[in-house]
């Protein structure tokens, strides 16, 4: 069994269970979430010994050369003495909250120092405010009253001074049920770990965009640089929604404002079991066909979605994961 040092002492680790589960079972404080790769805020740092690589998957070649790794995805293999990584959080204030749809807000953010991003990145979210209700724990780090949460950015950083998030209320999720239920204008919050990818820069001629329920925040930004006066490089897009209900659609305004006036960009709305059924058809269409040689398949959506409408398509394909 290997062995880890933490904080000056040694504890007996096993291959089978991630590293953070061991941690947390000694009452250790780590600052955790989603417990799956996504959040980023049990971001560890081994300072002897070497972490299993699948734990570093999702981290920047920096942090991985730094020897940063994701304690929930690591189990590890042999001794490590690991630390906390410094978590470099940049104080922020809300500074608008606004309702898209019944279970949907966006909130904007004053950042206190300049943030770059750009179109496809996602931020986390700390609090240290108390939640609605202390009986769920997703979305609750152990390390005091700590809430954390990933989102993507909705904003766009060349026009936009605060940042922007759309928030999805979630069963089970702290974070969620937070920010819908007790957020004010001039609140605190800390924004740290800028990442993801930069979808614009990975556009190809012909994008075929396929949104599901909620997660359009990645996709608005991209639509407007990629759509902005300023710009040189045509692209076309085909967007696609795909939504249970026609009531979870929103940002439909500018949507439907560059569906009339680019000729390289439609929307199509595939809405409820009908809309699945199309979609598929679409896709099964576009995946096979060699009429578009520079296309690629942008989709945005849950795991399971994802999983789902990427099975078929043989077209190169960007994914913008939501756990
Ligand atoms: S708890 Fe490890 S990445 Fe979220």
């Amino acid at each position: 069994m290997p062995l880890i040092t933490f904080a000056g002492r040694t504890y007996q680790a096993s291959s089978q269970r991630p590293l953070l589960e061991t941690l947390l079972s000694h009452r250790l404080t780590v600052p955790h979430s989603c417990r799956s790769g996504y959040c980023h805020s049990c971001l560890m740092k081994v300072e002897k010994g070497k972490v299993p690589a699948c734990s570093q998957q999702s981290l920047n070649i920096d942090k991985v050369q730094q020897g940063y790794f994701l304690a929930c995805l690591c189990r590890p293999e042999q001794d490590m003495e690991i630390s906390l990584a410094k978590r470099d959080t940049v104080p922020g204030i809300i500074t608008g909250k606004t309702r898209l749809t019944s279970t949907l807000i966006a909130l904007d953010i004053a950042p206190r120092h300049p943030v770059d991003y750009q179109p496809g990145q996602l931020i986390t979210l700390w609090t240290t405010d108390s939640p609605p209700s202390a009986s769920q724990p997703s979305g609750r780090s152990n390390n005091s009253n700590e809430l954390a949460r990933p989102c993507y950015l909705a904003s766009l950083a060349e026009q936009d001074k605060p940042l922007t998030v759309h928030i999805q209320r979630r069963a089970n999720d702290q974070f969620s049920q937070w920010a819908h239920d007790c957020t004010q204008i001039g609140q605190k919050i800390s924004i740290s770990d800028v990442r993801g990818t930069k979808i614009y820069q990975n556009l190809s001629s012909n994008n075929l965009i396929v949104v599901q329920d909620g997660c359009l925040a990645p996709i608005l930004p991209l639509l407007r640089k990629l759509y902005a006066s300023s710009a040189t490089t045509r692209k076309s897009v085909q967007l696609i929604l795909q939504v249970d209900h026609k009531d979870n659609l929103y940002g439909m305004t500018l949507i439907n404002r560059l569906a009339q006036q680019q000729p390289d960009f439609t929307v199509q709305v595939c809405c409820g079991l009908q809309g699945k059924k199309q979609l598929e058809t679409i896709l099964g269409k576009s995946g096979s066909s060699s009429e578009l040689p520079d296309s690629r398949l942008i989709i945005s959506g849950y795991q399971d979605f994802i999983k789902q409408y990427t099975q078929q398509v043989q077209m190169d394909i960007l994914l913008l994961p939501y756990s």
